[in-house]
């Protein structure tokens, strides 16, 4: 059983400049609740029990959230504002939420390898903040749970991209293909559309071997000068077999200015006291 999961938090969330000069890109609201919520949630409801989030210096705003505010829930009770004071308490309840700073930025690779500690030597999901999943049946990082189960290794979650697209993600080169279950020979990051060995793009949902570690220890620098997970991956396969599974949940590139937006108007949408006022809206502006 896959009990522990990490979600590296600590880029620099260059995409949406100036406002994450100040504010973690982990912190962007959909509507009131920042995405890293999303994200905890999903690893919660996947039946994760501690999280280890990666941060860096300018992301303390991360670790206040996770925390109680002792001053606003005392004012809360005490004007008799209990709704919103439960809303506030009970942020991530049920889950175990450790903190470790990357010193400095050298890749996603390195993130993930500031986990070493808090793994230890068992299989555990890593779930980026970028993509945000709503799942059909089940919570995204589930579905990849369930495959792991199964096949008792590593499991990349997918989707499929248009060819334009590869150079943008990690894409899988799988061998055979049962189902939606792919046995990988190889796993290539951003590569030029020319080279992509296929069109599954790893999806930022991860469930990792202990043994990446060791990968990463030795791994060199990749694509734009960082050390990359998918590189590390690449060397994994080596040593065990590796697999992916297209996710069946829905995605949002929530780095993505368009999908970020789409992802509130959709949010909003499933929320009752919003709906009818928002397509009023939407209407409106045809
Ligand atoms: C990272 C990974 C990439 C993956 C992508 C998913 O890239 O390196 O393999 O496909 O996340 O969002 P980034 O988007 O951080 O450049």
């Amino acid at each position: 059983m896959i009990k522990k999961a990490v979600i590296p938090a600590a880029g620099y969330g260059t995409r949406f400049l100036p406002i994450t000069k100040a504010i973690p890109k982990e912190m962007l609201p959909i509507i009131d609740r920042p995405t890293i919520e999303f994200i905890v949630n999903e690893a919660k409801e996947s039946g994760i029990e501690d999280i280890l989030i990666i941060v860096s210096s300018n992301k303390n705003a991360i670790v206040d959230y996770f925390d109680y505010n002792i001053e606003l829930e005392t004012i809360l009770k005490s004007k008799g504002k209990e709704e919103l004071y439960q809303k506030v308490h009970k942020i991530a309840e049920g889950v175990n939420i450790f903190f470790v700073r990357q010193k400095e930025q050298l890749g996603l690779g390195h993130a993930v390898l500031q986990a070493e500690a808090f793994v230890g030597n068992e299989p555990f999901a890593v779930l980026l903040g970028d993509d945000l999943y709503v799942g059909k049946e089940k919570p995204a990082l589930r579905e990849l749970m369930d495959v792991y189960e199964d096949k008792k290794r590593s499991v990349l979650g997918t989707m499929e991209v248009t060819l334009e697209n590869t150079s943008k993600y990690g894409i899988c080169d799988p061998i055979n293909t049962e189902g939606n279950v792919m046995l990988l020979k190889g796993v290539v990051e951003k590569p030029n559309p020319k080279d992509a060995p296929s069109r599954h793009a790893i999806g930022g949902r991860y469930i990792l071997s202990p043994a990446i570690f060791n990968s990463l220890k030795t791994q060199e620098k990749g694509v734009g000068g960082e050390i990359q997970l998918t590189d590390a991956i690449l060397n994994l396969m080596k040593k065990e077999d590796v697999y992916a599974a297209s996710l069946q949940a829905k995605r949002y590139d929530v780095g993505s200015k368009i999908d970020y937006i789409e992802a509130i108007i959709d949010f909003a949408l499933k929320d009752e006291t919003l709906r009818p006022d928002i397509i009023k809206l939407l209407k409106q502006k045809g």
